[in-house]
């Protein structure tokens, strides 16, 4: 089996954990308290140790055979939605790099629970919302483009090299992402972010 197949194996995986992941966030547009409802239910399933262990290699596999077969088919790549996929495969990998770090961190170092006031913090803390705000804007449009490209390439026949999954897959990034980003930075509904989590930025 070549590095190809499996990046394309463990995105199952890692695509799984995705949506739960962000329909997890999604959930803060009904209230912070269902989202955090949603995370403890959630984490039963992808905090359990084979889980979780299984997940962290798969992610980290992930950006790292992503970013190999960026630059390995580099000369060969034509057209549109392979740079698209490539673009976003790019992002993704960096992302996750800083992102699972940063989650890892808070944990094991701030010893906090990295749940939506962890994600929400650096955008009630100026000037870090210049940073987070394009960080996560970004990340979850590329997760969706990413995903729109690989059913391009070889999802079910129907959606199979139609230019339209890949519009389709933009445009639903693009309004998840900006939900997500309103609700952390309060444009959905105040909340009040516990000074342990602003403490972390200095506040
Ligand atoms: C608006 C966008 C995002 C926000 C606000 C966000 C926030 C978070 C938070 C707060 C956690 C900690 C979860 C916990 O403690 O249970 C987390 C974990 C994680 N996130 Fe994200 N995330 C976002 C997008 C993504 C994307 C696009 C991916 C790509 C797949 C991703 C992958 C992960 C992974 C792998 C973990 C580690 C799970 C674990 O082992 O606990 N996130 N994220």
């Amino acid at each position: 089996m070549n590095i190809s197949k499996l990046h394309r194996l463990s995105a199952f995986f890692v695509a799984t954990f995705a949506a739960i992941h962000i329909a997890n966030h999604l959930a803060s547009l009904a209230s912070i308290s269902a989202h955090l409802k949603f995370m403890e239910a959630a984490r039963i399933l992808y905090r359990a140790p084979f889980t979780e262990g299984a997940l962290l290699v798969c992610v980290t596999f992930q950006g790292a055979s992503g970013l190999w077969l960026v630059f390995a088919g580099w000369k060969q790549r034509r057209g549109a939605v392979a740079w698209i996929q490539a673009a976003s495969g790019f992002y993704l990998a960096l992302f996750l790099l800083i992102h699972l770090g940063a989650v890892l961190f808070g944990r094991a170092v701030l010893g906090l629970d990295t749940n939506f006031f962890y994600a929400a913090a650096g955008m009630h803390a100026p000037p870090f919302q210049y940073f987070f705000v394009p960080y996560y804007y970004v990340a979850v449009v590329a997760l969706f483009l990413h995903v729109g490209c690989a059913i391009y390439w070889s999802g079910p026949v129907a959606f199979r090299g139609q230019t339209l999954t890949v519009g389709v897959a933009a445009l639903g990034g693009v309004v998840a992402s900006t939900l997500l980003v309103m609700s952390l930075a309060g444009n959905i509904q105040s909340f009040e972010i516990p000074q342990k989590y602003l403490s972390t930025y200095g506040r």
